[in-house]
């Protein structure tokens, strides 16, 4: 049997407040944040959570699958507890990425959009995270790991992993 999906108490809260953000009539406006928030709780977007999101903003189930689909950020799959959010882009490239990307996947023993056994690590690819003058880089939440280097990836990994 499926999850129930349902909100805490605060997050329905929270939920109110962006709505209030808004024009009455302009409900679909807060669906970003929304899904943020419904991310936040259960680390991921099913198509469960989608539908719960709909009906909290008084939208067609559609309308929202065409926006967590869209964004990147959205993860529409179980992820492990550090989402590891790689650049691909070229100036990070040519200042050695492509090296120290080999070097993550080699240590973490996976591939992009795989998970570690243990369900710390997930990685995927992204395009440019806006740091180019501090490449190669990645993004784990809100915070950026730059100038990264094999050294620096080993001990983030296993700082992450204590
Ligand atoms: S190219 Fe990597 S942050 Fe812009």
């Amino acid at each position: 049997m499926s999850e129930k999906i349902e909100f805490t108490e605060d997050r329905l809260k929270k939920v109110e407040e962006i709505i209030g953000r808004y024009p009455a009539d302009r409900k679909k406006s807060a669906l970003l944040p929304v899904l943020h928030l419904a991310q936040e709780q259960y680390g991921w977007v099913s198509s469960a959570t989608m539908d719960y999101v709909a009906g909290l903003l008084d939208l067609q189930p559609v309308e929202v699958y065409e926006v967590a689909t869209f964004y990147t950020m959205f993860h529409l799959e179980p992820v492990g507890k550090h989402v590891i959010e790689y650049c691909r882009t070229g100036p990070c490239s040519t200042m050695g990425g492509e090296d120290v990307y080999d070097h993550l996947k080699q240590k973490l023993g996976i591939k992009s959009n795989e998970t570690t056994s243990d369900g710390l690590f997930t990685l995927k690819e992204v395009e440019c995270l806006a740091a180019c003058g501090w490449g190669p880089c990645f993004q784990i939440r809100e915070k950026y790991y730059m100038h990264l280097d094999n050294q620096k990836i080993d001990e983030i990994i296993e700082d992450l992993s204590k």
